[in-house]
């Protein structure tokens, strides 16, 4: 069994910490945030330890007495700084889904990924990374065919969708191909649609709630554990596991 610690018990982090204790493959060992105060009543509370480490000593101290294999990493960017040395010197794997990471945080972590297995991902969701491996592929089958992708979400989202951007530019398409509506309470919907002359083709991704994060959290640990040191994308483990799957299907 893995033993994980995650970063970060915010709206993301609490559904992640649920997923992983109900994961048999994991044992989610304690949970780090940024302020020990008690999280609300309303927070689902794992029945792990939750420890405040605000500097470098406070992490080295920490995982000497609560060691684990690999940290999941639902914070913010600042904690890489705070951790990475620890995940260099012990070779923990690390799964980051931090999105706002800087082009210097970026190359930190590249640094540790000498030493250490990294995965970085500002989109965690094994859902949208199939849905964006399956649009580039049919892409590069159908170059001919017209792309529109239609992204929904709540009435209160200003901007466009981030991950509605990212399948844009996986598909090589124009950002004015995106159509954004807003409607009520829709968590989010992606949907890539291909025109064909004589038939249409649909790809489309519905997020019901946040748990699909430790879904792509526990995804990538799997995947991340099969390999060696380096720095990784969720894209490259998705593309890793296919080629994988269909080696055994061709009876490899
Ligand atoms: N890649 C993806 O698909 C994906 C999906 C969802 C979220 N995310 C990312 O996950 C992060 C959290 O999102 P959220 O919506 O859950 O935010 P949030 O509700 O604001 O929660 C942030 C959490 O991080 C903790 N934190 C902040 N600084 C820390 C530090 N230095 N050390 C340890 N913990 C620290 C906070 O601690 P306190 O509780 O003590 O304040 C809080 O528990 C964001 O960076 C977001 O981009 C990524």
């Amino acid at each position: 069994m893995i033993k994980v610690g995650l970063v970060g018990f915010g709206k993301a982090g609490q559904a992640v910490a649920q997923v992983l204790q109900d994961d048999p493959r994991y044992e989610l060992c304690w949970i780090a945030r940024r302020s020990a105060a008690t999280p609300a009543k309303s927070a689902p509370v794992p029945d792990v330890p939750i420890a405040a480490l605000a500097s470098p000593d406070d992490w080295g101290q920490w995982l000497d007495a609560h060691p684990v294999d690999a940290l999941v990493d639902f914070s913010r960017p600042e904690s890489l700084h705070l951790y990475g040395e620890q995940v260099r010197r012990r070779g923990l794997m690390l799964v980051s889904a931090i999105s706002a990471y800087s082009a210097a945080d970026l190359d930190y972590a590249h640094t540790l990924a000498k030493d250490a297995r990294v995965l970085c991902s500002p989109n965690i969701t094994v859902g949208i990374n199939f849905l964006i491996m399956a649009a580039r592929l049919l892409r590069k089958i159908a170059p001919f065919a017209d792309v529109e992708i239609v992204e929904q979400h709540f009435r209160e989202k200003p901007e466009v969708s981030g991950t509605a951007r990212k399948i844009a530019q996986s598909i090589d398409v124009d950002e004015d191909r995106i159509t954004s509506l807003r409607l009520g309470g829709i968590v989010g919907h992606h949907e890539v649609i291909f025109g064909f002359p004589y038939q249409t083709v649909r790809l489309i991704h519905s997020s019901i709630e946040r748990r699909a994060f430790g879904t792509g959290a526990a995804f990538a640990l799997a995947e991340l554990q099969r390999c060696e040191n380096g720095f990784y994308s969720f894209d490259d483990l998705m593309m890793r596991r296919v080629r994988n799957e269909l080696l055994v299907d061709q009876g490899h």
